[in-house]
Parts: C-alpha cells; sequence; structure tokens
C-alpha cells in the first residue's frame, strides 16, 4: 500500500509556482488574491487563514476581507463589485458555507469569471463541462496532481466518484471523464441505492460525501486507489486537544485493502490549497494578457491537464 501524501506533490507545486511567480514579477505582474469570509464561522476561520498564510508565504499579496454574519446580500455583492473592480486583485474567493440567508449561487455568478479562481461562475463551470477550462477548481485540481505524481493509470479506468457536489465530485467527474484522462466514472450520491454494489467496482475510489469514517471495507475493492476528500474533527478525549482529525474513509480498514491511498491529514487537503495560488497565477496572467469577461477564445484549447 502507498500513502498518497501531500507533502512530495506539494513540493513539486511550490518550485513551478515559485519559477511561474517569478516570470510574472519580472514582467511587471504582482498577482493579488482576495478571500472573503462572512460570519465567524469556525473551520471556515481555519481555511482562511491557511489559504492568507500559503500566498504570503509564496509571496502573492493576499487580502483578507471578513464581513459580518448578517450582512445583506446586496451588500456582500457590492463587497465583490468592489474587488472585481480593483486591478491589484486578480483572484477572488468567497468562503462557503455562507450563513443561511446569503445566495450562494448568486454570490458565484457576481464574481468577475476571470478573477473566480474557484472557478465556481457558471461562464467557468460550462468552459469545464465543455473540455476547454479556464480555471480547474481547487480540490479537483489537488488530485489530478496525486493522480499524476504517483502515476496512477486512469485511462480506461473506472473512477467511482462518491459526492456530487458543485466543489468536489461534479467537476472531479467532468474532468476525468474527458479526452486526456479518459476514465470511466460513475457518480454516486446520498440517493444511491446500495451504493456499496457500485464502490466496489472502482479501480479508483473518490469520496467526498462529508461524513466522518463512513466508507469501510465493505465499500472498497481490493488493490483499488483510494481518495479520501473529507475532513472532520471528531471527539476524542485520548488525545491532547480532545479531538482528531479524520477523513470520510475508516483509514485504518481500508488501507491494507488498497494499492494506494490518501491520508487525513496530509492527502488532499493541502494542494487544494496550492492550487488555489495556481488559479490566481493564472488570473493574474489572464489580466496581463488583456482578457475579458466572455472573451472565451482565451480558455480554449488548453486542455484538461
Ligand atoms: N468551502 C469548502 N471548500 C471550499 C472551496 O473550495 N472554496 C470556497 N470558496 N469555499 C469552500
Amino acid at each position: 500500500m502507498i500513502a498518497m501524501t501531500a507533502k512530495e506533490v506539494g513540493a513539486a507545486v511550490e518550485a513551478e509556482l515559485t519559477a511561474e511567480l517569478g516570470r510574472l514579477q519580472a514582467a511587471g505582474v504582482e498577482p493579488g488574491l482576495a478571500v472573503v469570509l462572512v460570519g465567524d464561522h469556525p473551520e471556515s476561520e481555519t481555511y482562511v487563514a491557511t489559504k492568507v498564510r500559503t500566498a504570503r508565504r509564496l509571496g502573492i499579496r493576499s487580502e483578507d476581507v471578513r464581513l459580518p454574519a448578517d450582512i445583506s446580500q446586496a451588500a456582500l455583492e457590492a463587497e465583490l463589485g468592489r474587488l472585481n473592480a480593483d486591478p491589484r486583485v486578480h483572484g477572488v474567493l468567497c468562503q462557503l458555507p455562507l450563513p443561511e440567508h446569503l445566495n450562494a449561487a448568486r454570490v458565484a455568478a457576481r464574481i468577475n469569471p476571470l478573477k473566480d479562481v474557484d472557478c465556481f461562475h457558471p461562464e467557468n463551470f460550462g468552459l469545464l463541462a465543455e473540455g476547454t477550462p479556464r480555471f480547474v477548481p481547487c480540490t479537483p485540481a489537488g488530485i489530478l496532481a496525486l493522480l499524476r505524481h504517483y502515476r496512477i493509470v486512469v485511462a480506461g479506468r473506472h473512477v467511482v466518484m462518491m459526492g456530487r457536489s458543485n466543489i468536489v465530485g461534479r467537476p472531479m467527474s467532468l474532468l476525468l471523464s474527458q479526452k486526456g484522462w479518459d476514465a470511466t466514472v460513475t457518480l454516486c450520491h446520498t440517493l444511491t441505492g446500495n451504493i456499496a454494489h457500485y464502490t466496489s467496482q472502482a479501480d479508483i475510489l473518490i469520496v467526498a460525501i462529508g461524513r466522518a469514517e463512513s466508507v469501510g471495507r465493505e465499500h472498497v475493492r481490493e488493490g483499488a486507489v483510494v481518495i479520501d476528500v473529507g475532513v472532520h474533527r471528531v471527539v476524542d478525549p485520548s488525545r491532547p486537544r480532545g479531538y482528531r482529525i479524520c477523513g470520510d474513509v475508516r483509514y485504518d480498514a481500508v488501507a491494507p485493502l488498497s494499492a494506494a491511498i490518501t491520508p487525513v491529514p496530509g492527502g488532499v487537503g493541502p494542494l487544494t490549497v496550492l492550487m488555489l495560488m495556481r488559479n490566481t497565477l493564472q488570473a493574474a496572467r489572464l489580466a496581463a494578457a488583456g482578457a475579458q469577461p466572455g472573451s472565451l477564445d482565451m480558455a480554449r484549447g488548453k486542455g484538461v491537464k
């Protein structure tokens, strides 16, 4: 069994980012990222802090925008409009989940598609679905980097994706079924009956269902590659902090069966953050090239890899 960790992959990605950042700076471009957090959701606070810290560590200018939990939809959209218009800001991300009274789809559509480093805007989601992405969403991009780095054969193999979110499952299933990756993809979700029937046929099982340690031996075929996107804090009085971090997969049960598996923490998560930085550099490149929203030709022909 191989543990597929972010460590090695991350080092290679960081080297790539540093080189690209150097090229952009030499051309007079100073990439900037704005991360918007509404309210004080504790897990989101941690994610946002990691994003801002990583950007600064790599030398990407970052803006940490904190907004009150009771902000109106109109005021939030006005703030996004300000960031859309700021030429020093190349990437804009609004951390999810948002408080209940806010509409996340309208927020996604309000972000300038050329600054949409999450790839949530309908224009970017459409380009992705067509196979000509302008940005690759961060978590799927991290998973692709892992598959590439560990030379996991994907073409012609059966990928079972558990979870159909717009952040992970849906875009991942689109990407892996496209030319270049060439997998046969099954997309399972909460209403899939007898889900183990499908997951146990997977050569590559990708789990993004948001339920702690809910995937076990019964879901996995011997020799499968298992990628766990879940991150959960579970109470554990035996730990100094009173909790431990785990994924959607019962690692100890599944690891001995699998050919390769990602641990939690230290698997997909850290790569997601690096892919956000990669998208920010991509956004800065688009701005420097004078791209306009709707100028879809700029995105064409780039391919998925
Ligand atoms: N919340 C959990 N994952 C993500 C993500 O990738 N982007 C944003 N904006 N919010 C998230």
